[in-house]
């Protein structure tokens, strides 16, 4: 039984994200097991209302999942004291304007990333949150995948020696919509409307190498749109106007080179649909969503360049399965009951706006630099000094250049 509960306002709820893994894998996980655990072994049960543009499809939800709460009308939700948190999954475009409404109402704000449409306003929402003194957070799920996880222990443990570099591909084939449907909503191919794989999955990259290996000081991308019409929900063909596939050099601190692919126009020959490799002077490791394996520096063959002669060496067998040790629940669920402890009992939670904006930065610096077609650096960004490297994001690619970027 838990001895409280907290109020939760769950903002686009209806879509891929906000539905399957906010709603279902999250929210509702936690309510059945009983509420989120505190330190001091009491708990805090969840209490969500569901928020959308569409009555229906809200009360349908409420209805399948036994839920009491919904409302087309996000304000007099933010007005209600029994809603302490905002949680926002709506789509990219809509979301800073909802997400100031909920700072002014003074409710804690948990959000889907990219936290704004530009590193402006991504730092705005960051100062406001902090001026307002409400607690934010937004998610960084894949630091939360096993294989991550995995590869979190090995860096921990000296496994890598000095890491040299990493090399990543994350991607697969997004239908195109004429004769099959796409697997991915519409939006995410129009610059206009928040969409391209830059600004989807360069604030992932920012947090995963942030925190897996060290601050990224520069970057260097090339943005494509391979497929420059696709077809939409209702079957109609429209023009793809962002990127979707991005090929990438990151510079980290201490002399860490990160390369990654991300691309909706790949087809997946990987076990996994991410796959990072790791090549540090005393050993490698490859990573994914869930598996991990090894290298070490004992282990390596020696191979010889001979373009005359097969190479018959399983190269494969030289590498080994790390094992799981522990139980891994989803990601998206174990930052929840985070951030619960961290509004509840003010747990630690370094995943807050400013993380967010960081990642905003670096897909606004990622498409300049497929722009110019230039390598460009990114200043530290703090909540205090970051004017100076605000006007020079602004002058390097303006809020309303970014769509033409592409
Ligand atoms: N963390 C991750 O791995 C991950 C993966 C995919 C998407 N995302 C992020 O999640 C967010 C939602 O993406 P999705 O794939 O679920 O999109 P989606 O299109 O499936 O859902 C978007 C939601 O926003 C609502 N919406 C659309 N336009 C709106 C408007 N103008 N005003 C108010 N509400 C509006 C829709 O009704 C829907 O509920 C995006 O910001 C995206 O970047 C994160």
């Amino acid at each position: 039984m838990a001895e409280s509960t907290i109020g939760i306002i769950m903002n686009g709820v209806s879509g891929r994200m906000g539905y399957r893994q906010h709603l279902v894998r999250s929210i509702l996980a936690i309510r059945e097991q009983g509420g989120v655990e505190l330190s001091d072994g009491t708990r805090v049960q969840l209490e969500p209302i569901l928020v959308g543009r569409n009555e229906a499809k809200l009360a349908e939800l409420a209805e399948k999942h036994g839920l009491e709460h919904y409302t087309t009308n996000l304000d007099e939700a933010l007005a209600d004291d029994r809603w302490q948190i905002y949680a926002d999954f709506l789509v990219t475009k809509a979301r800073a304007k909802a997400i100031r409404k909920a700072i002014a109402a003074g409710k804690a704000i948990y959000t889907e990333k990219p936290t704004a449409e530009s590193f402006e306003e991504a730092l705005e929402l960051a100062r406001l949150a902090k001026e307002a003194g409400v607690k934010n957070g937004v998610v960084h799920d894949k630091l939360y995948l096993p294989g991550f996880q995995k590869l979190k222990r090995l860096i921990d443990s000296g496994f890598f020696g000095r890491i040299l570099s990493v090399r990543g591909e994350f991607g697969y084939w997004v239908f195109e919509g004429d004769w099959q449907p796409a697997q991915r909503p519409s939006w995410n191919y129009r610059a206009e409307d928040g969409g391209g794989i830059i600004v989807d999955m360069f604030p992932h990259w920012n947090y995963v190498l942030e925190n897996l290996f060290g601050r990224v000081e520069s970057v260097y991308a090339k943005a494509s749109t391979h497929i420059p019409s696709r077809v939409d929900e209702r079957g109609d063909e429209y023009v793809a106007t962002a990127d979707d596939a991005a090929y990438a050099i990151f510079e980290l601190e201490g002399g860490i080179v990160a390369q990654l692919n991300s691309s909706w126009t790949v087809r997946v020959n990987r076990d996994e649909l991410v796959e990072f490799q790791v090549d540090g002077t005393h050993g490698s490791a490859v990573v994914g969503l869930f598996g991990c394996k090894i290298q070490p520096r004992n282990a390596t063959p020696k191979p010889v360049w001979n373009p005359d002669l097969a190479d018959s060496h399983d190269y494969d067998a030289d590498w080994l399965e790390v094992p799981t040790n522990d139980v891994f629940e989803n990601g998206f669920k174990t930052q929840w009951e985070e951030f619960i402890r961290h509004v509840v009992e003010d747990a630690p939670n370094p995943y807050d706006f400013l993380a967010g904006a960081r990642g905003v930065l670096l897909a606004e610096r990622g498409l300049a630099s497929s722009r110019d077609g230039r390598r460009i650096e990114l200043p530290e960004v703090t909540l205090g000094s970051t004017d100076a490297a605000a006007s020079v994001a602004d002058a390097e690619v303006g809020a309303s250049e970014l769509t033409g970027a592409r």
